[in-house]
């Protein structure tokens, strides 16, 4: 067949998520175990060649306009830079971001705006220092916000900040957290945390929800809804005491956006999931190792668009989490 990646509900992935490794060197309750997980063995996972053929592939042939580069951690990937400038140098041009816990990018900040990536997320939940180590693990506050500052110096902007809020821990810290972003010039997004925890612990009964948020930054800010087009974009946007900031609300859960969803992810192992949440991947790895050439990858990789549900499918009472978690899916 010919084409891009349409699904059976007439829905075009061309935005690909690429996790690059499921490790990290954070250890967030809402994610991972404190003794970490069963990572990937180091034959399992893609090198740096297969990763660029298959994104390679996804853009020359597919449709693939958008690459973000995901984890576990991205950064803890050697090959990172690399693969970030062969990327870039692909025509047409995919526009290329990273989502990352920010330690250690304020040393690599700068190689990777010369790699031509052009935009990082940061994930940060919390500014205060005991919180930080509560939620994460570890002690790592200030590398955090070095990374943020080097991302900005380096130009790799708008910089996003994603957060997520978790009852009885950091729940109280929205409007704090969106002051100290608003000071920097970092765009903050809420995030609701969706049911893909390791540990299982996600309750849909107590998860801080996108109207509690709402709730919470009203009583010190004026919001109002951004008018600009949201698309397919997972984030609604609002301006904040009349603007031009905004603060963004991520409501995968109480407000799915799955209707136009133009996702697909690439896992580090060389699984292609059609969502967070499928309930089978499709082995591009296999045929990449057994020999098939572009066009037969290409054609499996169409394939694999043809079973994506029309939704997550959270609330319904036949729902599965996915036995994949998010560190190996990279979120
Ligand atoms: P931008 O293009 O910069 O807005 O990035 P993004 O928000 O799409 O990506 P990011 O990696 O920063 O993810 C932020 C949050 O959105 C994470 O919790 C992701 O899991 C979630 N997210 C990203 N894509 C999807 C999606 O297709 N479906 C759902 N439900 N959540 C998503
Ligand atoms: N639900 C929603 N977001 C999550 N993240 C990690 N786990 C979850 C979850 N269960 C966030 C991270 C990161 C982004 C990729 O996803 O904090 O910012
Ligand atoms: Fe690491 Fe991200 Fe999971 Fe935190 S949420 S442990 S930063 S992969």
């Amino acid at each position: 067949s010919t084409g891009g990646l349409v699904d059976t509900f007439g829905r075009t992935a061309t935005d690909l998520r690429v996790s690059l490794t499921d490790r990290c060197n954070l250890r967030c309750s809402y994610c991972m175990p404190a003794e970490g997980l069963d990572w990937l063995p180091h034959e399992e996972t893609l090198t740096d060649d297969e990763v660029v053929r298959l994104i390679t592939i996804g853009v020359e042939r597919l449709g693939i306009e958008e690459v973000r580069f995901t984890g576990g951690e991205p950064l803890v990937r050697r090959g990172l830079v690399d693969i970030v400038r062969r990327t870039a140098q692909l025509r047409p041009r995919p526009e290329t971001s990273l989502t990352t816990n920010a330690l250690g990018l304020q040393r690599t900040a700068q190689a990777l705006a010369e790699a031509g990536l052009d935009r990082v997320n940061v994930s940060l939940d919390t500014i205060r220092r005991e919180h930080f180590l509560e939620i994460t693990r570890r002690d790592r506050l200030d590398d955090v916000v070095r990374g943020l500052e080097a991302a900005k110096e380096a130009g790799l902007g708008p910089v996003k900040v994603n957060a997520v809020l978790l009852r009885g821990v950091n729940d109280d810290q929205g409007p704090e957290l969106l002051r100290w972003c608003l000071e920097r010039g970092y765009e903050l997004r809420f995030i609701e945390q969706m049911p893909l925890d390791a540990q299982h612990v996600w309750r849909r009964d107590t998860m801080v929800t996108a109207d509690e948020i709402f709730a919470s930054l009203e009583s010190q800010f004026e919001l109002t809804p951004a008018e600009e087009p949201r698309g397919s974009a997972p984030a609604e946007l609002f301006t904040v005491d009349g603007g031009p900031a905004t603060v963004g609300v991520i409501a995968s859960v109480t407000r799915p956006f799955c209707g136009d969803c133009d996702r697909v992810r690439l896992t580090a192992d060389g699984q292609v999931r059609n969502c967070l949440f499928a309930r089978e991947e499709s082995d591009l790895r296999a045929a990449l190792r057994g020999g098939a050439d572009d066009e037969e990858i290409a054609d499996r990789w169409r394939a694999a668009m043809m079973t994506k549900r029309p939704g997550h499918g959270i609330d319904d009472t036949s729902f599965l989490q996915p036995t994949r978690p998010m560190s190996a899916i990279g979120g």
